[in-house]
């Protein structure tokens, strides 16, 4: 594949089995050794499906001269940084820097509620970090990127028009984008054949600013718990029942206010969770998966006993539009 052309050629298979999954790594191992020489490469790794194949990719390229920055700006869900560290390191041996910035971040978006100032300061911070980090690391000369196809196709999409963040604008390192051709299930495959985790290469979309858009209004660090430990119960239960990966996006919201409850005789006033689970093709448009309302009462029955602070769980029934897939 050309390296530098950001037009998929017409005839171009798409990668739908290992074996043409193996032939693309091949190909872009060599592009990719034929491009980077000797010389070192930066790339920012999410934990997300783009960012890892680009990363696993490079490994297998350049091995150590890769580095990889993950960036825990504390709204990740949970157990994600854990995991990019155990993979990234532990089995692919990855030269990784790992920044925990949660205080930096939070610190930032107390009292914040406004939806796009919360974006624009995770955005902005990201680079920040990311330019920091990158700053105190010498000789590199690419930056790795895990553009892939319908990023370049819309660019007016969804990735592009939600990412206030993205990467410093004025670095001035030549982009290394493997596949940057490629549709998100070729990616998949990919990612498959390179051998990266289940969770990691079938992971849902989630958007750049984490967390941060599911704790409605400002953050509060004992609120966002309540985002991430609700939505580890909501995907827990998910695979349980043998939904994930079936169900486009799932995840749960904390509001802004509370409502009364009660609890071993006692009221409480605690905040409700809510429990959203769309599909669509392109997040243009989405309906609302019809849950079963077994599954439904397992999730409430977990989430107001286990989750702190909570005393309500409600299901999100509106179809986008007229809501948007996220609450922010
Ligand atoms: P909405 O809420 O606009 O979401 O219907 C459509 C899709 O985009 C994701 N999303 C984001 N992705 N940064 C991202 O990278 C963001 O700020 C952002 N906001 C929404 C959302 O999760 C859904 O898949």
């Amino acid at each position: 594949m050309n390296l530098t052309s950001n037009v998929r050629p017409a005839d171009m298979e798409r990668i739908t089995t290992e074996a043409l999954a193996n032939a693309f790594i091949d190909e872009q191992v060599s592009a990719l050794r034929a491009q980077i020489g000797d010389g070192k490469v930066l790339l920012a790794l999410s934990g997300g499906v783009d960012s890892s194949v680009v990363a696993a990719l490079l490994i297998k390229a350049v091995g150590k001269q890769l580095t990889c920055i993950h960036v825990n700006h504390g709204l990740m869900r949970k157990g994600e940084s854990q995991q990019v560290i155990d993979v990234f390191c532990g089995e692919l041996g990855a030269n990784l820097i790992y920044i925990d910035a949660t205080d930096r971040f939070l610190d930032k978006l107390a009292g914040v509620s406004d939806p796009e100032t919360k974006r624009k300061i995770i955005g902005g911070e990201f680079i920040r970090v990311f330019d920091e980090e990158a700053a105190k690391l010498t000789g590199i000369k690419f930056l790795g990127q895990g553009t892939i196809y319908p990023d370049i196709l819309e660019s007016d999409g969804v990735k592009a028009h939600h990412n206030v963040g993205g990467l410093p604008e004025d670095v001035q390192f030549e982009l290394v984008e493997p596949v940057k051709l490629l549709f998100k299930d070729e990616v998949r495959v990919v990612g498959k054949a390179l051998g990266l985790p289940d969770e990691m290469v079938y992971r849902q979309p989630f958007p750049g600013p984490g967390l941060g858009v599911r704790c409605v209004g400002a953050i509060t660090r004992d609120r966002l718990e309540a985002v991430r430990e609700s939505d580890a119960i909501l995907r827990e239960e998910f695979a349980k029942a043998g939904l994930a990966g079936k169900v486009w996006q799932y995840f749960t919201v904390v509001p802004d206010f509370t409502s009364t409850g009660i609890t071993d005789g006692k009221r409480t006033d605690a905040w409700p969770v809510i429990v959203r689970a769309v599909n669509t093709k392109d997040a243009m448009t989405a309906t609302v998966e019809h849950l079963d309302w077994e599954l439904m009462d397992r999730i409430t029955d977990r989430i107001t006993h286990e989750v702190k602070g909570v005393n309500r769980v409600l299901y999100d029934c509106t179809p986008k539009p007229t809501a948007t897939i996220e609450w922010e």
